[in-house]
């Protein structure tokens, strides 16, 4: 009986691993000559990809760390869990639009930094709290670019929580569509959505042709005050246009799930360390969904993609 080596490139949820089962198949990290990797954020643009190399497994969405063009040419498949995290990510992408209404982060920040005499406390707080002063979300609109498994999840919450919501997709599938709220608004144009727009949540691959999708002048047409929410890939935004729109006021809050550079330390920021989907549940879901996919193709030849 063959055993197939899958070389794990990153932390695997052990649901996932489980799927893998000895003696048919051997996981590890230091697996030479693997039959398969299986990765979450490993960059694979960078590594040597040994030739044993069958098939890959991305426990995340996203396939933007994977050289995917070079190693169809080489007929290595990679397979990856689309919408397997897709609630973490709305999840946050909820705290985000929270944190940037109620503007939550410099509070923190704020608190944090309280003096320790009660007294004075008391009166800073008072005192305080007036520049925290916030907005409620009912009959605001926000935009979602995007229409994926993960986009139409914050559209419907968003619904929910009394927004006005307005989407564009030029790709959407059929299963997607049946997935979201009659009551989401269906733009025609990326334009569109955004200038009808205060919040915007960025729900798109990192592609040449999303590359700075949000740039100065489509900043310029969000409504006042408006807040983008980029819980997508990193270069989907223009951050120079953002920097200039914050710092005129015409953007009241940038919230990404990168730790950028340009933006460190920007007041009205706030930056996470790429957190969408990293729960419990999504790691297990991501993890199980593609070695699934990865112990179906190495034990049949079949190429599933859920
Ligand atoms: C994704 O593409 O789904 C995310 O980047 C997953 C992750 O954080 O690993």
């Amino acid at each position: 009986m063959t055993t197939f080596r899958i070389q794990t490139l990153n932390n695997i949820s052990q649901q996932g691993l489980d799927r893998l089962p000895r003696p048919r198949f051997e996981t590890g990290a230091e697996i030479a000559q693997p039959d398969a990797l299986l990765v979450r954020s490993a960059d694979l643009h960078k590594a040597e990809i040994p030739a044993s190399v069958k098939a890959i497994g991305r426990a995340g969405a996203g396939t933007n760390n994977i050289p995917v063009a070079a190693m169809t040419k080489r007929g290595v498949p990679v397979f990856n869990a689309p919408g397997a995290n897709a609630n973490a990510i709305k999840e946050l992408v909820l705290a985000g639009l929270l944190i940037a209404a109620r503007n939550l982060a410099p509070a923190l920040d704020f608190v944090r930094k309280l003096d320790s005499d009660d007294k004075a406390m008391h009166e800073t707080v008072e005192a305080g709290k007036k520049k925290f002063v916030g907005m409620e979300l009912p009959g605001r609109s926000l935009g979602v670019i995007g229409l994926g498994a993960i986009g139409v999840k914050v559209a419907n919450a968003a619904v929910e929580l009394g927004m006005e919501v307005w989407g564009f997709d030029p790709a959407m599938t059929v299963q997607n569509a049946w997935k979201l709220d009659a009551r989401v608004n269906q733009a025609l144009s990326v334009d569109e959505v955004i200038s009808r727009s205060q919040f915007l949540s960025l729900h798109v691959p990192l592609i040449e042709a999303t590359r700075a999708l949000v740039n100065a002048d489509r900043i310029r047409r969000l409504k006042p005050k408006g807040v983008v929410l980029n819980f997508a890939r990193e270069g989907i935004v223009d951050e120079a246009a953002v920097i200039e729109a914050l710092n005129e006021g015409r953007l009241q809050a940038y919230v990404c799930d990168f730790p950028s550079n340009a933006l460190k330390g920007h007041p009205r920021v706030v930056a996470l360390p790429h957190l969408g989907a990293s729960t419990n549940e999504a790691e297990d879901n991501c993890a199980v969904m593609v070695a699934d996919q990865l112990r179906d193709f190495l034990d049949t030849g079949n190429v599933t993609n859920s």
